[in-house]
């Protein structure tokens, strides 16, 4: 029997609970269900109770002798964050096309000349499950270590069956093995592979008849992702995807116009897909089809600053009432971070997100990204019980001590794991 756990005078405990059901968007973004002097009770990994510590302290009178106890005073504590876009699981590296393109080299330059998500595949072909698995837990740990207790994991460097497949398994392994919860998505539309080079629509076709029966037979995914861009695949053939796997049960996720305005948004919205990702370059209308649809804007701060990008427009979006996630989008070419506590900075630098805002999309609205709002995202009796104590005494000063990892203590389905 785990002895319950007694979290006592946060500062501030963000609870981030409210009524409003579903995504949050404009005003509902800025509620965190702030409580002073807050209070948790866990039990078997389960939020019990919540609420100011005098309230918990007479209700759980009896018990109290029995809990371990933590002394939260001056601290902020808030759910565990929650990453609704990575492709976590990947072979190699690619330093030398960070310095390419510090050189001049575009993304997409090198990626054309077979580097980029072509050099990731080609290393992740070639890696064992257990190398994979080697390398992913070195990043799960990181996320952890940085607040992080549920991410989203794409397939997508593979893009033949046998590696995609290699990969979905492996995040089920490691959703198994490690301590973070995975959720998957099947990409494997992720790039044309070389394979199939002029001569997309067959790569299509052999996606949508050969690789998305299997992944749903085996349910090995729960999204299903395509990049919709300029020289990748068109809003069409994304659409074709896309479909596809929803007749097969897959919710659509689309990487929409981060590279340059190509209707992604617009599709998205079309299409009832649950987030479009990325959105450096959506249009104004595309921007107020998802506001009108529901779908989330995941955007991905870091990655627009590492790729010297203008970032998207997340405060026009929240501003146009289109509900606003946030992610690493960790990957080896253009967003290698695992920090999460970096992304809300820079939600609120680069996106004017404000504080308040920017922790709603790391926690709830992000949770909203990948079906999993009704056990995490937020702190609310019932919910796994996903913590994180911070080194602030505010959620106003964690965003404003930029570029540190402020994390004290961490709770994964109440054990603590950090
Ligand atoms: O979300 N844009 C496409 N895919 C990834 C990058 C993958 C890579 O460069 O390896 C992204 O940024
Ligand atoms: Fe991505």
């Amino acid at each position: 029997m785990i002895k319950p756990v007694w979290i006592k005078h946060a500062a501030q405990l963000a609870t981030l609970a409210s009524d409003v059901k579903g995504p949050r968007t404009k005003e509902a973004m800025s509620n965190l269900g702030l409580i002073e002097d807050g209070s948790l009770w866990i039990e078997n990994g389960i939020i019990h109770a919540v609420g100011t510590t005098k309230e918990l302290e007479n209700r759980f009178s009896d018990k109290l002798h029995k809990a371990e106890i933590v002394d939260a005073t001056n601290h902020l504590v808030t759910p565990g964050l929650v990453d609704p876009h990575t492709h976590v699981v990947y072979g190699g590296s690619r330093e030398h096309e960070f310095e390419m393109r510090l050189k001049g080299a575009t993304y997409m330059d090198i990626m054309n000349a077979g580097g980029g998500i072509h050099a990731t595949t080609k290393m992740t072909r070639e890696a064992t499950e257990d190398e994979l698995i080697e390398q992913a837990t070195r990043r799960l740990d990181s996320f952890l270590s940085h607040g992080v207790t549920t991410i989203e994991g794409k397939s997508g460097y593979g893009m033949n069956l046998e590696t995609e497949l290699k990969q979905l398994r492996v995040m089920k392994k490691l959703q198994e093995q490690h301590m973070i919860d995975i959720v998957p998505t099947f990409m494997g539309a992720h790039a044309v592979p070389p394979e199939y080079k002029g001569r997309e629509d067959a790569f299509v076709h052999h996606l949508i008849d050969d690789m998305l029966p299997v992944v749903a037979e085996e349910k090995l995914a729960e999204f299903n992702d395509v990049f919709c861009e300029k020289g990748v695949y068109t809003p069409r053939q994304s659409e074709r995807i896309l479909e596809a796997g929803k007749r097969l049960g897959l919710i659509p996720k689309i990487h929409a116009d981060e590279i340059e305005p190509y209707g992604g948004a617009e599709l998205a919205a079309k299409i009832g897909a649950i987030s479009a990702e990325h959105l450096l370059k959506a249009s104004e209308a595309g921007i107020k089809a998802m506001a009108e649809s529901g779908t989330i804007a995941c955007l991905l701060p870091a990655t627009a600053l590492y790729l010297r990008e203008e970032a998207a427009e997340g405060r026009k979006m929240i501003d146009h009432g289109v509900a606003v996630a946030i992610s690493t989008d960790c990957n080896p070419g253009s967003s290698p971070t695992t920090s999460m506590p970096l992304i809300m900075n820079l939600a609120c630098i680069s996106m004017r997100l404000t504080p308040a805002e920017s922790l709603t999309a790391a926690t709830y609205n992000a949770a909203c990204a990948i079906n999993r709002q009704e056990q995490v995202g937020s702190l609310e009796v019932g919910k796994q019980a996903d913590i994180v104590l911070w080194n602030t005494k505010s959620y106003q000063e964690l965003q404003y001590l930029f570029g540190v990892n402020h994390v004290k203590s961490v709770w994964k389905k109440g054990i603590k794991v950090v």
